[in-house]
């Protein structure tokens, strides 16, 4: 079985800054695209570790939120609406949509911190629904990854043994919890960038999806 994280892994996070410059004008997206991502992901952890679990479509409109008004950014509530919507249409890496019909013979699999309705959304628009057999949203264990709940819904969803789980994602903190969890990592390394230092390395490091075909005896 291949798991695979969603944003930044199969889905293209930076499509959404198209939405940010849309309300916010072309100067200003990355950097709010940015430190809206790095809050949401902080925030998601901070909920978790205060058990205080909300879905990820109210993480991110408190990151969204948040980043506003660092920035002194005033929008409606009808564009903070669309900005969060931009978070159900991801548009696909293309070695996405290359690798998947590859990869048939084996249950390929979302596992993703964003609530159903998003995860749902996210797949119909980018047109991945028929190369995917399931997602599953942490939602169900009520915290988000990288702790071992999260990671555990695959085995407690699906029947999955932990040794018969590839999980692959381009985030470095998730390879480092679902390594800790005992999954078989792909790191895809799209950043180029050094591995995190959380005292596990990835069963593998790939620069892109497409490298993943050639990999033998998963
Ligand atoms: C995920 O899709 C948020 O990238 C993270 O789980």
């Amino acid at each position: 079985m291949v798991v695979f994280d969603a944003y930044g892994t199969l889905w293209n996070i930076q499509g959404i800054e198209e939405a940010v410059a849309a309300v916010l004008g072309r100067t200003r997206s990355a950097s709010v695209l940015e430190l809206w991502r790095k809050k949401q992901l902080e925030y998601a952890w901070l909920r978790t570790l205060m058990d205080r679990y909300e879905p990820f479509r109210e993480v991110t409109r408190d990151a969204l939120s948040y980043t506003l008004k660092v920035s002194g950014l005033q929008v409606t509530e009808e564009e903070q609406t669309h900005l969060l919507d931009a978070w159900n249409h991801p548009a696909p890496f293309p070695d996405a949509s290359w690798l998947l019909p590859r990869l048939s013979s084996q249950q390929r699999i979302i596992l993703s911190n964003g609530d159903a309705a998003m995860l749902e959304a996210g797949l119909r628009h980018s047109g991945l629904q028929n190369q995917l057999d399931g997602i599953l949203s942490v939602d169900l264990a009520g915290r988000y990854k990288p702790h071992p709940a999260a990671y555990r819904l695959v085995l407690e969803q699906l029947g999955a043994a932990r040794e018969d789980v590839v999980f692959v994602s381009s985030n470095g903190w998730d390879i480092a919890g679902a390594s800790h969890f005992g999954f078989r990592t792909i790191w895809v390394n799209r950043g180029r960038g050094p591995i995190e230092e959380l005292s596990v390395k990835p069963w593998k490091t790939v620069s892109s999806l497409s490298d993943i075909a050639s990999i033998g005896e998963m």
